[in-house]
């Protein structure tokens, strides 16, 4: 058996993904759009061994335990089945992003372990193979496989899995990423999904979906962030009104989100082309072209923010030749 390193960066939606038709296989709500980000990154490398007695996973060089370390036991059993053997596997996985941030992704983990597993277990899947089997991993997995702008959609295991719709040259659209805190968020995503369907708002926002799929799609192909910005604004404050409204709520804003909530349209009314957009935690990520990111950086440093990620699109999962053991 070989070893087999893959690169994966996380994703931002502009489109979300929040509620689940079937929890087994991550089938979504509704379909999602998002791009990858080129300046955050997870290695991942795997190796199947037949002298192993149990699988050994760490992560950042400590070992991986609890339902974190269940998620990729059953990845790698997916991975077994579909490569017919039953050897265990040393998995050591890496992510550059700055600690403790709630920027670390079950995206990128997902991806990159889908593709250095498949791999190190000799099976080549195609693009759309290796999406699905992300997916499983982590929904949003299945975004951080092809390369740029993704959409995410499908009815079926089969048939979910996410296409590119642009390749990361197509547009320098940059995610400065306001890090307001580095505490703890206490529902992760994963668990928050199977509370959205209990908020009377669910339903509300999967039927306004389409127009922003529609919008942040057409702002996409014409690189138009005026088109792009508010579906993707709109679509994370339904999401979060989504959350706050779920039995028990879940309110991920901390002081200094609002902070940048309210600062962003300010800066737009001043002229500065910026959006938001969040995910499950209290981060903004601003959204604006690569031209103004350094002016948008500042002025979220100027406002408080401690800490700030700077981020292009990115490419898709992709093999290395280097191993990290
Ligand atoms: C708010 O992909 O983390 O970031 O499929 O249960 O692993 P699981 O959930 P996950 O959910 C991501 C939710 C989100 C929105 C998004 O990325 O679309």
């Amino acid at each position: 058996m070989e070893k087999a390193t893959a690169v994966a960066n996380p994703n931002i939606a502009f489109v979300k993904y929040w509620g689940k038709t079937d929890e087994e296989l991550n089938l979504p709500a509704n379909p999602s759009l998002s791009m990858n980000l080129a300046a955050l990154t997870t290695v991942t490398t795997v190796e199947f061994r037949r002298d192993l007695p149990a699988d050994l996973v760490t992560v950042d060089d400590r070992p991986l335990a609890g339902p974190a370390l269940a998620r990729v036991l059953a990845h790698l059993d997916r991975v077994r089945a579909l490569a017919g053997i039953d050897h265990k596997a040393w998995v050591a996985s890496r992510n550059d992003f700055p600690a403790g941030t709630g920027l670390a992704s079950s995206a990128s983990a997902f991806a990159a372990l889908s593709l250095a597993a498949t791999r190190a277990a000799g099976l080549w899947l195609d693009e759309a193979a290796l999406s699905q089997l992300a997916r499983l991993g982590s929904g949003s997995a299945c975004r951080s496989v092809p390369a740029g702008f993704c959409l995410w959609e499908g009815e079926d295991d089969e048939t979910s899995y996410a296409r590119q719709v642009a390749p990361a040259e197509h547009w320098n659209l940059t995610d400065v990423v306001a890090i307001v805190s580095r505490e703890h968020k206490p529902v992760g995503s994963h668990d928050g999904h199977s509370l959205a369907p209990g908020s009377p708002f669910y339903a509300a926002r999967l039927a306004a979906v389409p127009g922003w799929l529609a919008d942040a799609g057409r702002g996409i192909r014409q690189r138009n962030l005026d088109l792009l910005g508010p579906a993707a604004e709109a679509d994370a404050l339904a999401m979060h009104g989504v959350m706050l409204t779920s039995q028990p709520p879940l309110l991920y804003w901390e002081g200094g989100t609002l902070a940048v909530l309210k600062a962003v349209p300010d800066w737009r009314r001043e002229g500065l082309d910026v959006y938001f957009t969040m995910d499950a935690g209290p981060n903004v990520h601003c959204l604006c072209l690569a031209a103004t990111a350094a002016e948008v950086e500042g002025r979220l440093r100027r406002l408080g923010v401690p800490e700030v990620v700077v981020s292009g699109p990115g490419q898709g999962v992709r093999l290395v030749d280097h191993y990290l053991f």
